[in-house]
């Protein structure tokens, strides 16, 4: 299944994900910029923070209240598409995903 993670350039990449990875893990295995993962998935750090495109918005699921939390925390400004990467797992339905590297994370 395919996510594509677009930059705040407006570039995009397209990355190849296996089905119960995160949108996190799936973007640290490929490399993607800006996507820090500093606790390594464990809602500690915001430094895995996205904005789901708006196509996608109603297919990711909602946030925890410990997600948003931690949202409050990162360094680009928290919105009703923000999610932390590493709370959204790939599952069928997501094949396609699309989400915005926020700039500030960088
Ligand atoms: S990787 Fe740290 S909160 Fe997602």
């Amino acid at each position: 299944m395919k996510v594509t993670y677009i930059q705040p350039d407006g570039s995009q990449q397209v990355v190849e994900g296996i089905e119960g990875d995160s949108v996190m893990q799936t973007a640290v295995n490929a490399g993607v910029p800006g996507i820090i993962a500093e606790c390594g998935g464990s809602m500690a750090c915001a430094t895995c923070h996205v904005y789901v495109d708006a196509a996608w918005a109603d297919k990711t699921g909602t946030r925890s209240e410990s997600e948003e939390d931690m949202l409050d925390c990162a360094m680009a400004e928290m919105t009703d598409r923000s999610r932390l990467s590493c709370q959204v797992r790939l599952t069928a339905d997501l094949d396609g995903l699309t989400v915005h590297v926020p700039e500030d994370d960088f």
